[in-house]
């Protein structure tokens, strides 16, 4: 497959009229690469909520798109579609709480409906259009950047290893964690990369593997408790993954499973990257402990992708979707503006200042 069928994905788009959102439905990959159109707010919040559309960046885009669609199904004008939009903005952020994308891309589009309410709808449709046409691109756009400071980390032949998904289906284009390893490859360079299958959703085994493979990039699955064997072999140089907020400490929420990778890195003296655009950055957010997890339903533990329930019925589950790696344990974070090291406080506050 050529490289930038997988680098260029069109994940998700405004569908012509600007009425409705087409996505991939990520669920169904990689068995089936099936196109789903978003016309109802319901819709959308599921989509959303069941990782239809998934991966930080993915999610803020959408959002975006969402809201603008949504806007031409009000009515009303001024305040009245402030309150609104507002209320339909709530609704989606209700989705899901850790990545601040979401938020964010929320907040930027009821800023621009707020300021455009008392314009004729037709000029105020069109400007959440553009909103959120930039939000996409200026992510095209940080991704990129992103993808070249993580590739100036990493050396031709390196072995990487990754957690969750962080490639393209998960924000426009390259991705994040991805970013790098897709540029490399474009420049002819060749690594190693590891897999973990990401338990319980297995976005590792059916998206990041997905990716990586169709890229002709050399890429082993492994299951999450093997990343130690494999580091332990030395077959990794360094682990790079994606974010869903970072706090202002640099403190790093990412997929469940994360912070164990981090901790095996450090054990075995690997350097460990986080890689995400400045969107995914939460300067409000003093630390990792403010961050608010997102808990799932047992059955994600318990029953799905077996081909039968494997957990006795009743038992208890605890099903967190993402972890908080201390900012002690990441030896970088790679935004599109460079490449920040610790102290991360101190960074970041210069980067946002
Ligand atoms: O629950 P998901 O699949 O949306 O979680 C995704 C991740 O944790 C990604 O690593 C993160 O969003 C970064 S995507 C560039």
């Amino acid at each position: 497959m050529d490289i930038t069928h997988v680098t260029h994905v069109k994940n998700v788009y405004p569908t012509k009229d600007g009425a409705s959102v087409t996505i991939i439905d990520q669920t169904l990959l990689p068995l089936e690469t099936k196109y789903i159109e978003l016309e109802s707010a319901e819709a959308m919040y599921e989509a959303i909520k069941l990782l239809r559309v998934r991966g930080a960046p993915a999610i803020g885009i959408c959002a975006g798109f969402c809201m603008a669609a949504l806007a031409r199904q009000m009515t009303t004008d001024g305040e009245a579609f402030v309150a609104d939009f507002e209320r339909a903005a709530d609704y989606l952020n209700s989705s899901r709480p850790t990545a601040v994308n979401l938020s964010w891309a929320l907040k930027r589009m009821c800023a621009l409906a707020r300021s455009t309410a008392d314009k004729p709808r037709e000029e105020r449709i069109a400007a959440l259009d553009r909103e959120a046409q930039a939000i996409q691109d200026e992510d095209i756009e940080m991704c990129r950047k992103i993808s070249e400071y993580g590739l100036s980390l990493i050396k031709d032949g390196d072995g990487i290893l990754t957690h969750c998904n962080a490639g393209p289906l998960a924000t426009s284009r390259y991705g994040t964690a991805l970013g790098p390893l897709f540029l490399g490859r474009e420049k002819g360079m060749n690594f190693r990369v590891f897999s973990d299958e990401t338990r319980p959703l297995l976005q590792g085994a059916r998206l990041t593997s997905y990716e990586l493979h169709n890229a002709g990039i050399d890429v082993t699955l492994i299951c999450d408790n093997m990343a130690s064997i494999v580091m332990k072999n030395g077959w990794v140089d360094a682990c790079f993954v994606g974010c869903d907020r970072i706090a202002a400490n640099g403190d790093a929420a990412n997929k469940i499973g994360t912070s164990g990778v981090a901790i095996l890195a450090k054990h075995y003296g690997i350097p460990f990257y986080v890689l995400g655009p400045t969107s995914t950055i939460d300067m409000s957010c003093p630390t990792g402990d403010r961050i608010e997890i997102e808990l799932r339903e047992p059955e994600e533990i318990a029953e799905k992708f077996y081909a039968q329930r494997m957990a006795p019925k009743g038992v208890k589950c605890y099903n967190p979707a993402f972890d908080v790696t201390d900012h002690s344990l990441i030896s970088g974070i790679v935004t599109e503006h460079g490449v920040l090291r610790p102290p991360f406080d101190v960074a970041l506050k210069k980067l946002f200042d």
